[in-house]
């Protein structure tokens, strides 16, 4: 085990601690919104100034890129962290959040891992050694029929709304159950473990997808190549499914596929 990937699963863990700390009190902290239906809590912010402060801690020099503080985008190590997605379901008390940290080396995403605190579930993977959940291996569905498959389609303010309706319009027809849970980064997570056949997204930004494409990959899924066209700093359309219905989610969605 490396360092990292030794590293990343303690930082994700303390940081699901605070955060499900803060969950908990019983003073219910308050939250506000960035922007419409853009929702921010103060454990955002502390839960990524922990994030930050352990990765310079333990590797001093690499470079870190969050949700809340921005940070450069450069940089031959890069952590990626979102503190809390799924904000707006920790902020109204549902318990449908994680934190999710990804290590990028040299553009190529080495190390993934997200916790869901409520759940106590651990979603980590290595490039190239494969993926687990509570340290059992993770592997996509085998699930051939787009009729009998589960696709998430996530919705933010950042598109027009006929592009998530046109989304979920396609998927419907096609005979998907379409779902919305609110966190992109266990969207991600739920295809690599299997529990839905995809997760779509028209846009969406780095820190909530960086963890959860390695998982899918490493659990024999299939991904966009989300880092093109500038992913990296202004976010991209993202498409992670289970192999067998790759092709034709694809075309549906219209988001290629690597
Ligand atoms: C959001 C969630 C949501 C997704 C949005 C994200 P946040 O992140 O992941 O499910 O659809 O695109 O912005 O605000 O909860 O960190």
């Amino acid at each position: 085990m490396t360092p990292e990937f030794k590293a990343i699963e303690e930082i994700v863990r303390a940081a699901g601690t605070m955060a499900r700390e803060a969950y908990n009190d019983p003073r219910k902290p308050a939250y506000s919104l960035k922007g419409r239906q853009d929702y921010l809590t103060v454990t955002d912010g502390a839960v990524e100034r922990f994030v930050r402060s352990e990765v310079e801690r333990r590797f001093p020099g690499d470079a870190v890129l969050g949700e809340e503080d921005g940070g450069a985008v450069t940089g031959a190590r890069l952590w990626i962290v979102d503190p809390i997605d799924g904000t707006a379901n920790f902020a109204r008390q549902i318990p449908h959040f994680c934190i999710s940290l990804g290590l990028m080396v040299d553009g190529r995403l080495e190390a993934g891992a997200i916790y869901a605190p409520m759940h106590n579930e651990l979603f980590i993977a290595q490039r190239g050694k494969g993926a687990w959940c509570n340290g059992a291996r993770m592997q996509v569905s085998t699930q051939t029929a787009l009729s009998a498959s589960s696709v998430e389609i996530g919705w933010s303010t950042r598109m027009p709304t006929e592009t998530y309706m046109g989304l979920i319009q396609r998927s419907m027809d096609a005979g998907c159950s379409v779902r919305r849970a609110g966190s992109g980064a266990l969207g991600l997570a739920y295809v690599a473990a299997g529990r839905s056949e995809a997760y779509a997204e028209a846009h969406i930004n780095a820190w909530d997808v960086a963890a959860g494409l390695l998982l899918v990959e490493e659990a024999g899924g299939r991904v966009n190549d989300f880092w093109a066209h500038g992913g990296l700093s202004q976010g991209n359309a993202v498409l992670a499914t289970n192999a067998a219905l790759a092709d034709e989610l694809g075309v549906l969605t219209g988001i290629a596929l690597k």
